[in-house]
């Protein structure tokens, strides 16, 4: 067999068995398969798919390629939960206490923001002194001590998934269903949890642009982890805007707080409960839905997630007094408040469309219409607030604060979003950008949950 072979059997469109499959991974591993070949490899795959079998085996060869996170010392079952990312995203620093406080045990692993999408690691970083390595034992007895530990994803599991990725990131690869499934999976898969709840979003902060598309993800992940013994279940996310007011690291991690504490915006708390009650079921603390919320909701009533936050943050060396007081969050040095002027910011961006210089004197109420949670996303990495190559170190105190979300009333000179800015350039940069993110019209927008699906 030759990798040569192995690329036009692809190509062809036809299936690859488990020990071809094996043998490339295996090869792009060790470097006897060179860039150049995966790179042909991986683009006939975006052209001609892979089937389920083939996708599960490839997982399973990238999870292979090396170590597995030993859960056996944990007491209890640990349900792990996964996004596929989006804008403003802090459900897991929500749900991870309020179901760590239903005595179910998590023990969670999470990446670090890339590109326009933010990550919880960072948002963690953000309570100063917070170590988010523990060491295997440290996180281990973090968990059986009081409920809850976090680390970021150790580059020994999965290990060829991070090779993997980057030519994807430099070939135009990435938007393949089969190769994301397999890439997120083979790393879930090597964190060693018995249950796996999927938040699979779409939309335009979204790596799947529709609800199509989102739920093939999302049923072909269930399939790989189901194939491997895990108790599975994922929900459909809109992440057409972004998730709460907060886009930012201390700012949505303050957000979070703001949610234990019971004053959490809505769409973030229908999540949080969503997925939070998935894991309750998942762990089997609880065997409906419905006796799941209402134990996470009194979670948030009595307190007992508020403290559990403090609890962990203490544990793992951060300063609790930030939950008590978010004002001790880092600041930044420039606040700009951007108010609507009157016109349609989204249509200014299409050059001589009429419709830019449409001012809405007549209309006798205006809504806010759409807010693009990708171009919010890249405006909060301009401001130094995410990173475009892996390693960039990143600025907590930057990001955007939306005062108006999708469906909302906006009157002319009223204040759309505020930007938190540590450099004038790059604080002009964003607001053009923010400014145009956002859609005006005026017809009323419906709200819309942002659950789209539950699938088990
Ligand atoms: N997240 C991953 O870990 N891998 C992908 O391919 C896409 C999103």
């Amino acid at each position: 067999m030759t990798m040569y072979e192995l690329i036009d059997k692809k190509k062809e469109g036809k299936e690859l068995t488990k020990n071809e499959l094996y043998y490339i991974v295996k090869g792009y591993t060790d470097g006897s398969i060179p860039d150049y070949q995966m790179s042909a490899f991986l683009m006939a795959v975006c052209f001609v798919g892979m089937t389920r079998e083939e996708t599960y085996y490839f997982t399973m060869a990238m999870k292979e390629s090396g170590d597995e996170l030993d859960l056996s010392g944990v007491k209890g079952m640990v349900v792990d939960k996964h996004s596929t990312g989006g804008v403003g995203d802090k459900v897991s620093l929500v749900m991870g206490p309020m179901v760590a406080a239903c005595g179910v045990p998590v023990a969670k692993m999470s990446g670090r923001g890339l590109g326009h999408t933010g990550g919880t690691i960072d948002k963690l970083e953000s309570f100063s002194g917070f170590n988010v390595s523990p060491t295997e034992k440290e996180f281990i007895r973090n968990v059986n001590k009081i409920g809850i530990s976090w680390a970021g994803q150790t580059v020994s599991l999965a290990p060829v998934d991070k090779k993997i990725y980057a030519l994807r990131d430099v070939t135009a690869t990435v938007d393949s269903i089969p190769l994301i499934a397999s890439s997120i999976m083979s790393k879930k898969l090597a964190s060693g949890a018995g249950g796996i709840v999927l938040d699979v979003t779409y939309g335009s902060g979204a790596f799947m642009k529709n609800t199509d598309d989102a739920v093939e993800l999302a049923e072909l992940m269930l399939d790989i982890g189901r194939k491997e013994g895990r108790k599975m279940s994922a929900a459909i996310t809109d992440m057409n805007e972004p998730l709460g007011y907060a886009v930012g690291n201390s700012i949505e991690a303050a957000e979070a707080v703001e949610c234990l504490k019971g004053n959490g915006p809505e769409d973030v708390m229908e999540v949080a409960y969503t997925l939070g009650s998935h894991m309750l079921v998942l762990n089997g603390k609880c065997r409906e839905l419905s006796q799941a919320m209402q134990m996470l909701e009194e979670t948030i009533s009595s307190g007992t997630a508020l403290k559990k936050m403090v609890q962990w943050i203490e544990r793992q060396g951060g300063n609790k007094a930030m939950v008590y007081d978010t004002t001790l969050f880092k600041k930044a040095e420039i606040e700009r408040v951007i108010k609507y002027t009157g016109e349609n910011p989204a249509f200014l961006t299409k050059g001589n469309n009429p419709e830019a210089s449409y001012i809405f004197e007549k209309a006798s109420q205006l809504y806010v219409s759409s807010i693009n949670g990708k171009a919010i996303g890249n405006a909060v990495q301009i401001l130094g607030g995410g990173r475009a190559a892996k390693d960039e170190k990143i600025d907590m105190s930057v990001g955007v604060r939306l005062l108006k979300k999708t469906g909302d009333i906006i009157k002319k000179q009223e204040a759309l979003a505020i930007i938190y800015a540590n450099n004038e350039e790059k604080c002009n940069l964003a607001t053009e950008i923010v400014r145009e993110a956002f859609g005006i019209s005026d017809k009323k927008i419906q709200k819309r949950n942002k659950i789209f699906r539950e699938i088990f």
